[in-house]
Order: C-alpha cells, then structure tokens, then sequence
C-alpha cells in the first residue's frame, strides 16, 4: 500500500527511545525524511537516516525554539507527531498521596505532556497550513481509565485529548488533520525500563521487577495477554499522517490489546 508518504518532511518528539523510535523508524521506511528530537540522542536513534535535533520540550520556549530551528534548516513541514510524554518526574510519596504529588509536580507533568503539544502545534501550524499537513498527539488509555495510571499524567493526557479534538475543528477547515493515537501498556522504557514507572511500583511494593512485568498483562486486563510492541503504536501513526485517510479529523485511535474495557 502506498501511503504517499515519500518525501514528507516529519518533526517526531520523544524520538530517541520507546514509541518516538518506532514511529521514526516507520515514517523512513515509508520514504518520508525525519527531523527527531528528544534531550539525548541515543546509539539506537543515531543509528537511523533521522537529523537529529535536541530539545527540552517542558521548558516554557523549548518547543517553539525547536520548531523555528527545524523550519529555519527548511521552511516545508508536512507532519508534526506530539510522542514526548511521560517523564521521569516520580514525586516522593506518589504512591500513598492520592493526589501523586505536589504543585509543582502536576505543573511538570502538564508542561510536557500537554503544554508541550500545544505549543509545538501552535509554532507548527502555518508550516503545516502551506503543506496541508497532519498532527498526531500521543495519548493514553489512561485519559479514560484514570485509575490506571499517576493521576496528573491521566488528567495532563485527557486534557490533550480534549485539545486534539477542540483543534481539529478549525485546523482541519484550513486543511491541516489533527488526530491522536491512544496506546495501552507498551513495553517502552518509560514503562518497564530500569528507570520506569513499574520500577517504581516494584520497589514500592516491594516485590521483584521482572514478575511485576511479567503479570502486566492480567493486571491491565489485557486479552492480548502481551504487552504492546512500539512498532504497532508506530503503524496508527503512520497511517493518520497519510494524505490517503482525508477523512481522519479529530478522531482518537485506541490500541490497546483489549486492556479499555469500555466501548
Ligand atoms: N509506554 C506506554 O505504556 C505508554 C502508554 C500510553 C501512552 N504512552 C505515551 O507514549 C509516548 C511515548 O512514551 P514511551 O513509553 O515511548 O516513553 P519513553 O520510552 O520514556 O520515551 C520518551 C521519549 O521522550 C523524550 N523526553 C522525555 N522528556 C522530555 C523532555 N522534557 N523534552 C524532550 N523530550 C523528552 C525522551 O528522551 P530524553 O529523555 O532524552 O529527553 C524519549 O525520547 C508518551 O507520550 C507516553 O505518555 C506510553
């Protein structure tokens, strides 16, 4: 199938690990060229066709200083993917406090997982309005299932799901596509690396972090009985950004193995 997606100019953030990398790798194997950004490049990201480019994107500029350097190098931008979410903010206590943390630890959530999709869009559009282009924003189920997840991260993540549907209204009239990919429990490093969030539960709960792991699937509920592969996330994404699937404005793809329980 062809997607039409050979020689579109791609800005993925969060490209360096987990869904970013997938993502990168997917959109050059469909011939499109890739401008990937994180903090830190990594060997598996370097070892792509991807132009690198480093940003802080929870800092109030970073994602508008790192959308005018990448139209700066060339002013064509057909797709922008909004993947940097996540984060390595784990608050003292977040397991016991009901609110998982603090003032300032809700604000660092929302400026990465919300603020900074609003503001690379916002820097993106006319780029995107002169190529007709697309915006996917990475979601998660945990925007509809709360309880899944810290609960400033599912707020942060219902609040952009909120802002991909709001946009796409007057986007799409001036030709640009927003949509949003949903993914369930991917086994990314933000997840089930050494540094991730069952990590953290592991060492909470005390109890060994491979069989916490390894029983995710039952605990998610997922009918899959696996946890989702970065590459099948990438493949939602993909098929959103191609000028073949006109008629996908403000919609919201789950992939999710079966783990959202409702319809
Ligand atoms: N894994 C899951 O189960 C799951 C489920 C639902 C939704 N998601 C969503 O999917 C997206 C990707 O998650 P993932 O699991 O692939 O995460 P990941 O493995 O932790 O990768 C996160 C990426 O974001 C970058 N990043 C983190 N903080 C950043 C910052 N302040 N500025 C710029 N880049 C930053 C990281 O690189 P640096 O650290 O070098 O900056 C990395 O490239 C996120 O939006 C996440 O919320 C994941």
């Amino acid at each position: 199938m062809d997607l039409q997606l050979e020689g579109k100019r791609v800005l993925v953030t969060g490209a360096s690990k987990g869904i970013g990398l997938a993502v990168v790798r997917a959109f050059l194997a469909e011939g499109a060229s890739v401008v990937a950004t994180a903090r830190r490049s990594t060997p598996e990201l370097a070892a792509t066709d991807a132009v690198f480019v480093p940003a802080d994107l929870s800092s109030l500029d970073g994602p508008v200083k790192l959308v005018e350097a990448v139209l700066a190098e060339d002013d064509r931008l057909d797709v922008l993917v909004n993947n940097a979410g996540g984060g390595d903010e784990r608050p003292e206590g977040m397991f016991e406090d009901p609110f998982s943390g603090d003032d300032d630890a809700w604000a660092s959530v929302f400026a990465l997982n919300l603020n900074a999709a609003v503001r690379a869009t916002r820097a993106a559009l006319p780029a995107l309005t002169k190529a007709r282009g697309a915006v996917v924003n990475i979601s998660s189920s945990s925007a509809r299932d709360p309880h899944t997840a810290p609960l400033p991260y599912a707020a942060a993540k219902a609040a952009l799901n909120a802002f991909t549907r709001g946009l796409a209204e007057a986007a799409g009239r001036a030709g640009v596509r927003i949509n949003a990919v949903t993914p369930g429990a991917t086994r990314t490093p933000l997840l089930v690396g050494p540094d991730g969030l069952v990590a953290s539960m592991a060492a909470n709960l005390g109890v060994d972090h491979a069989t916490l792991v390894a029983g995710l699937p039952e605990q998610f509920g997922m009918v899959s009985g696996d946890l989702i592969d970065p590459s099948e996330i990438a493949r939602a994404v993909v098929l959103l950004s191609s000028p073949t699937m006109p008629s996908a404005i403000g919609s919201n793809w789950t992939v999710h193995g079966g783990q959202m329980k409702s319809a």
